[in-house]
C-alpha cells in the first residue's frame, strides 16, 4: 500500500469506515457521477457536521473560527469510480460531492482490498459474530485464510497511517466496524497522543464461537481494537459477549473504557423524507400492485426491507409465509407479502446463491397459490430508497426476522412511517429487541411455525391494541436519535 500524501493536516475529530458517506459511478465518457450514500453507519455519521459544532460547544476554544471543528471521514474506495475519483483528487474528495463533509477516500490496491473486504471481514469476521457457519465444512483456516490475513493487516495498516498523517494533535479519532478491528492498536502505536474510539456495529460472538478462530489471530483482533480508549456496542448483549471474549483470550479489556449506545431511527428526515412526491408516486404503484380483496377492501400487507444478507433471514421469512397461507387458508387472497431484497456482496459466491434461493421461492409461493387476480409475494430486488418509504407506509405488518443482527434499523423506521400502525413481528435476536421487544411480537427466528402463527397474531391484531403498540415502537425507535449517538461516543471520548 503506497504512501499517501496528506491532504487534511490537523483535523480535530476524525472517523474511519470502510464504506464512505459517498460512492462514484464512472460512465463510458469517463464523466464521475457521485451518489451519497444511506445505511445505518452513514445516517449516524451524517451527524458529523452537528456533531463538531457539539464538540466545539463541549471544549470551548478548541474549534476553528467559523464554529466549526475541523472533521475528516476517511474510507476506502469501493469500485472503479471511486477510484478514479480517489485518483483525480489525490484522495481529497470534492466537498460539492460529499455535502460538504471533508473526505479522503484511500485508493488501497483492489487485491488487498478485495482479500481484506470479502475475504475476511464479510467471508469470516462477519460468519463469526452473526454465528453463521452451518456446515462441518466451515470455516477452514489454511494458507489461503493467513494470505488474506496478511491483506487484512495491510488495509488496516493503510487506514491508520491515513488517521495518523490527517489527525491534529489529541484529535478524536472513532473508528468503525469490524472492517477495522487492527486500526486503534496500530494508530496507538503511530500516534500516542489521540484519543481513540471503537464502534461494533455487529453483534459480538460468545467465546465458545469467537474462539473458532485461530488463537494468535484472536488474540491479535481482541489486542487491535483494545489499543482503543473506548469501545461502543450496540447493545449490553455484544458487550458482554465482547468482555467474556477478553476475559478468556486475554484476560481482561486491560484500561479500554466499555459503553454501550443504541442507535435509533432518524424520525425528523424519515418523516419528512417519506411524504415527498417520489414516494407517493410509488405508494400508489405499490397499492396498484397488491390490489383488492374479495370483499373489495385493500389487501393486507407484511412487509420486509432487508439487504439480501444471510444474516435477515428472509428465506425462513417466506417458508413461515407459506406456512400461513396452509393453516390459515382464510388469508389466501387477502394478504400480500412485500418483499423488498436489495443485492448485498454479490462478489461472494455464497449471497449469490442465497440471492437466487429468496428468488426461487418467491416464485414457487406465487406458483403454488397464486391467482388471477392476486399475486401472493411482491420480490422487488431493485434498491429504490422512495420505494421502502412507500412500504414502509402502507405496512399494516412489519416483519424483521433476522438469526443475528447489531441493532436493525428497519425495525425502527417502519413504526415511525407507518401510516395506519403497524404491527412488528420481531426477532429475539436483533439488538433492536432489547429496545422493542415488549410492544413487538417476538419469534425465535428459526422457528418458521412460530413465526407463521405470529403473522397470523399481527394480522388480526385490534385496530387499538395496534395503534398503541405502535406509539410505543414509534417512542422507543426515535429516543436515540443518530446524531446523539454520535455526539455521546465523542464527548465520552473526550472527557474520559
Ligand atoms: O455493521 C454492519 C454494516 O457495516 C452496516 O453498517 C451496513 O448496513 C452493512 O454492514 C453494509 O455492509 P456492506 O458495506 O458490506 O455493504
Amino acid at each position: 500500500v503506497s504512501e499517501r500524501s496528506v491532504v487534511h493536516a490537523g483535523a480535530e475529530v476524525l472517523v474511519a469506515s470502510n464504506r464512505g458517506p459517498v460512492s462514484y459511478a464512472l460512465g463510458e465518457d469517463g464523466a464521475l457521477t457521485a451518489k451519497r450514500g444511506g445505511g445505518g453507519l452513514v445516517s449516524g455519521l451524517s451527524a458529523i457536521g452537528q456533531s463538531t459544532r457539539g464538540a466545539k460547544r463541549l471544549h470551548e476554544g478548541r474549534g476553528s473560527g467559523d464554529g466549526r471543528a475541523d472533521a475528516v471521514w476517511v474510507c476506502a474506495a469501493l469500485g472503479e469510480g471511486d477510484r478514479e475519483a480517489a485518483r483525480r483528487t489525490g484522495g481529497a474528495l470534492d466537498p460539492a460531492d460529499t455535502g460538504g463533509q471533508r473526505v479522503r477516500m484511500l485508493d488501497i490496491p483492489s487485491h488487498v482490498h478485495a482479500d481484506a473486504y470479502n475475504g475476511i471481514a464479510n467471508s469470516v469476521l462477519w460468519f463469526v459474530h452473526h454465528m453463521l457457519y452451518q456446515t462441518p465444512l466451515e470455516p477452514v483456516f489454511d494458507a489461503e485464510f493467513r494470505r488474506q490475513w496478511g491483506a487484512y493487516e495491510a488495509y488496516n495498516h493503510a487506514f491508520a497511517q491515513a488517521l495518523a498523517d490527517e489527525a491534529g494533535r489529541d484529535a478524536a479519532v472513532l473508528v468503525q466496524d469490524y472492517h477495522l478491528a487492527l486500526v486503534p492498536g496500530m494508530l496507538r502505536a503511530l500516534r500516542p497522543d489521540l484519543k481513540i474510539a471503537h464502534f461494533s456495529h455487529t453483534p459480538w460472538a460468545p467465546p465458545e464461537y469467537f474462539r473458532m478462530l485461530p488463537d494468535g489471530i484472536a488474540e491479535q483482533l481482541l489486542r487491535g481494537m483494545t489499543g482503543a480508549d473506548q469501545l461502543g456496542f450496540l447493545t449490553h448483549r455484544w458487550a458482554d459477549a465482547f468482555s467474556a471474549c477478553c476475559a478468556e483470550v486475554l484476560g481482561g479489556t486491560g484500561g479500554t473504557r466499555l459503553g454501550v449506545y443504541g442507535l435509533g431511527a432518524d424520525a425528523g428526515f424519515l418523516r419528512e423524507r417519506s411524504r415527498r412526491a417520489d414516494v407517493d408516486e410509488r405508494l400508489a404503484a405499490l397499492r396498484e400492485q397488491i390490489g383488492t380483496g374479495p370483499d373489495g377492501t385493500a389487501r393486507r400487507s407484511i412487509v420486509r426491507v432487508d439487504r439480501t444478507e444471510l444474516s435477515k433471514n428472509i428465506v425462513r421469512g417466506l417458508l413461515a409465509y407459506r406456512e400461513l397461507l396452509v393453516d390459515r387458508p382464510e388469508w389466501r387472497e387477502r394478504v400480500v407479502h412485500v418483499a423488498f431484497a436489495y443485492p448485498s456482496r454479490q462478489d461472494l459466491a455464497v449471497y449469490r446463491e442465497y440471492t437466487a434461493e429468496v428468488g426461487r421461492l418467491a416464485e414457487e409461493i406465487n406458483a403454488e397459490f397464486g391467482t388471477a387476480g392476486w399475486q401472493p409475494v411482491v420480490l422487488h430486488v431493485k434498491d429504490d430508497f422512495a420505494r421502502s418509504l412507500a412500504a414502509y407506509r402502507l405496512a399494516d405488518v412489519a416483519l424483521v426476522n433476522p438469526i443475528r443482527d447489531g441493532m436493525n434499523l428497519v425495525a425502527k423506521e417502519i413504526p415511525v412511517v407507518s401510516e395506519e400502525g403497524c404491527a412488528l413481528v420481531l426477532s429475539r435476536e436483533a439488538g433492536a429487541h432489547e429496545e422493542l421487544g415488549s410492544a413487538a411480537l417476538t419469534v425465535n427466528p428459526y422457528d418458521v411455525g412460530g413465526t407463521a402463527r405470529a403473522l397470523h397474531e399481527a394480522l388480526t391484531m385490534k385496530a387499538g391494541e395496534r395503534a398503541e403498540r405502535t406509539e410505543r415502537l414509534a417512542a422507543a425507535a426515535t429516543a436515540l436519535p443518530p446524531a446523539r449517538w454520535f455526539l455521546d461516543q465523542l464527548a465520552a471520548l473526550r472527557e474520559g
